[in-house]
């Protein structure tokens, strides 16, 4: 139990620092925000995004919320329409996600937004939150601190229950001052719409905005999963999967040693069969080849294992788009 002891720590200038040293280096770290603690990772870095995905034991890849230290750290990363600056000016740093498309050339590892071509940004308000962001001068991908199916953490107590053994540091702040996880607003189209309603109200929302703000359609029944709200990522060519030879004409997505032969382009999500570099490079792979225009992607069997079964969900997804 001494490593349990030694992993939750009290958030000093220094525990902070070595916290800012771990992430840089793309380990996890929690931290606490003013609604609930985070499990921060380099959200550049696609390994260390995998590893938030493996450590957390979800079964898919709900795309993450990037937190960044201030607004011009949120600009270089998104497009802001006329409303996004609106909210943001109003409610930042605060309890508020904003969805926005992404810049050309945005830094943002694809596994972080599930492959979309949009990006949940926000700005906390918590003094360890904001510190740590500029110690560290990285975005940082952070869902609740918590295994997949269980509630949120407020404490760093909860943090610990849940993910002790698998974290560097859990940065302790005490109690999160709302409990409530942030308000998600998709404002990358003109109307803005709540995706997850959270720690803001909509009374709060349609008063700075000076309109309603609608919320998106079955938001009651989608509560329980949120991830759920967000439109998936689909290639456009038609994937084959547990494919164990390539027909003319296709890409192939491979996995393991033992490749099938090919013809046309080919890349391996992991030549040595690691499931954890798999989910790292596969948003990316997908879109390297699907950008060919192939007549179709091959996609070789991925063990139903570990981070093995959101690979094969997502893939699963593609191959039959809505
Ligand atoms: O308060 C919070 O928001 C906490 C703290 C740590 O900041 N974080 C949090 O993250 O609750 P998470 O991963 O549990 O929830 C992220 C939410 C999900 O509802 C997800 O679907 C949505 O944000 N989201 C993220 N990226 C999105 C995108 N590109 N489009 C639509 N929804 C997105
Ligand atoms: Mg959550």
């Amino acid at each position: 139990m001494a490593r349990v002891a030694s992993v939750r720590e009290a958030a000093t200038a220094e525990a902070i620092e070595r916290a800012a040293v771990a992430l840089g280096s793309g380990r996890l770290v929690a931290f606490p925000t003013e609604t609930v603690y985070g499990l921060g990772a380099d959200a550049t870095n696609p390994r260390a995004v995998a590893l938030v995905f493996a450590v957390k034991g979800r079964p898919r890849f709900n795309p993450l919320i990037v937190h960044v230290p201030d607004l011009a750290a949120a600009t270089a990363l998104c497009h802001f329409n006329e409303t996004a600056r609106q909210l943001a000016a109003a409610f930042w740093p605060g309890a508020l996600t904003l969805v926005l498309p992404r810049r050309r050339g945005c830094p943002i590892a694809d596994l972080t937004s599930a492959g979309l071509s949009t990006l949940a940004v926000r700005v906390p308000a918590h003094p360890v939150a904001t510190r740590l962001l500029r110690a560290t001068g990285l975005p940082i991908a952070a869902p609740s601190a918590n295994r997949s199916g269980h509630v949120s953490p407020t404490t760093a107590a909860h943090v610990a229950a849940d993910l002790a053994d698998r974290l560097d540091i859990i940065l302790d702040a005490g109690p999160t001052p709302l409990g409530l996880e942030s308000t998600v607003v998709d404002a990358s189209g003109a109307r803005a719409i709540v995706l997850r309603l959270g720690a803001i109200a909509r009374g709060e929302l349609d008063r700075a905005l000076g309109r309603p703000v609608p919320v998106v359609d079955g938001q009651a029944s989608r509560l329980a999963s949120p991830g759920m709200l967000a439109r998936h990522y689909a290639p456009a060519a038609r994937l084959r999967l547990e494919a164990r030879e390539v027909a003319p004409g296709e890409a192939l997505l491979a996995f393991g040693a033992a490749v099938p032969r090919h013809e046309a382009a080919m890349l391996n999500l992991s030549p040595s069969g690691d499931l954890l570099e798999a989910a790292a490079n596969l948003f990316a792979h997908l879109r390297r080849l699907d950008s060919l225009k192939p007549g179709g992607i091959a996609v070789m069997p991925i063990p139903n294992e570990g981070l093995g079964e959101a690979i094969n969900d997502r893939l699963l997804r593609a191959a039959r788009p809505a």
